[in-house]
């Protein structure tokens, strides 16, 4: 077997001064935002996996003729890095992470990074740039690790040279609203994820498919778009970019199921289990937009909420389609939602017991 792989650690010799630093971190937006270093891995199909190191964040110099840029050849994770009280720095079920990475490089034909090379990456990126984690429980170091194809060849088929890169972005709330309920555009027309297709991988080639439907939404006046199913443009499948839950009959937690065409959310999978441990019913069916406009209407439907690791558990407040709108429950923070977002964000930030397992501590020595 090859030797493990360790990074070469190259600080950064001009870092951003703590005062700069203290002072950009007290409204940290999202994603605009970034830490002064980055982990970096090559492969190629002749060395492998090669050269795994963290260096200071800079721009990446790439042919033009770099398959990335023409085919879309790219895959990408988002995770969180919190700040403990006692100064450790956590990370929320990273190996999961690592996985799903895995599943979408599979999908878009690209070689497989190692589940520990992922973690080192991450926990090295954090280690030198712990004190771009903001304080407060709304707040952390967001990480996006990313892979793409490098190689300089047009020829259509999967490239023989591909870079991973760890970038870090202090955030805070992923909508301008700091907690407040988001609205949401049904899109009945344009399509996400199709089966057979990639809609499960996490590829930029997804979210590019995306934006016309999200820009129809804020064009709509709403945060997000809601995409149906394409075979009969019935069932509800996910949002732009996080999964969506329904709170029916009071103790009823309802989300589309995982079947090749949505993220399957790691946001997701911790609520449907922090959910049924609360006592709630916790079903993983295909809800459909007529059922969802009914149960509305009927006061059956207490709450509806979007979860991911960018949008923790955001309740939604309105929803808008071709043909009209309605308001979910009372169009405020529904207390199921709050409930299981402090249940979360306190595992998160290792204030209840992570009776899971769920949270990796990297101690800082
Ligand atoms: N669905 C989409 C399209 C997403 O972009 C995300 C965010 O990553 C999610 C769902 C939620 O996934 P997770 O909870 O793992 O962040
Ligand atoms: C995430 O939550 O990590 C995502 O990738 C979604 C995007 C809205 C940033």
């Amino acid at each position: 077997m090859a030797a493990a792989l360790s990074f070469k650690i190259y600080p950064n010799s001009n870092p951003t001064r703590g005062e700069e630093r203290k002072k950009l971190l007290k409204t940290p937006g999202f994603g605009k935002l970034f830490s002064d270093h980055m982990a970096l891995v090559h492969w190629s199909e002749e060395k492998g996996w090669h050269e795994a190191q963290i260096t200071a964040r800079k721009f990446l110099s790439l042919d033009p003729a770099s398959a990335v840029l023409h085919y879309a050849q790219e895959v990408f994770e988002g995770l969180k890095a919190y700040r403990s009280q006692d100064g450790c720095v956590l990370l929320f079920r990273p190996e999961q992470n690592a996985q799903r990475f895995a599943q979408s490089a599979k999908r878009l034909a690209m070689p497989v990074l190692p589940e520990e090379l992922f973690l080192d990456a991450v926990t090295e990126l954090v280690k030198i740039d712990r004190n771009w984690i903001p304080e407060g429980n709304d707040a952390s170091l967001y990480l996006r690790p990313f892979m793409f194809a490098s190689e300089s060849f047009l020829g259509v088929r999967s490239a023989k040279e591909y870079i991973f890169c760890v970038i870090a972005s202090p955030a805070g709330a992923y909508f301008k609203g700091q907690g407040k309920p988001i609205t949401i555009w049904v899109e009945k027309y344009l399509s996400r994820a199709a089966p057979g297709g990639t809609g499960a991988a996490k590829c930029g080639g997804n979210y590019a498919a995306s934006l016309q439907a999200q820009a129809l939404a804020h064009e709509k006046g709403c945060d997000q778009v809601a995409f149906l199913d394409v075979v009969e443009r019935r069932w509800v499948e996910e949002l732009g970019g996080m999964n969506i839950c329904f709170v029916l009959d009071k103790n009823t937690l309802v989300t589309p199921p995982l079947g090749g065409t949505i993220l399957s959310g790691i946001t997701r999978s911790s609520i449907l289990t922090l959910a049924a441990e609360a006592g709630m019913k916790v079903e993983e069916r295909g809800y459909s937009f007529h059922e969802w406009q009914k149960d509305a209407v009927d006061g059956r439907l207490q709450e509806v909420f979007a979860c991911g690791t960018a949008a923790v558990i955001t309740s939604v407040s309105r929803v808008r389609h071709e043909k009209g709108e309605f308001v979910i429950g009372d169009g405020t923070v529904g207390s199921v939602a709050q409930g299981l977002r402090h249940k979360l964000v306190s595992i998160q930030h290792a204030l209840s017991n992570d009776s899971y397992g769920w949270v990796r501590v990297i101690n800082i020595p």
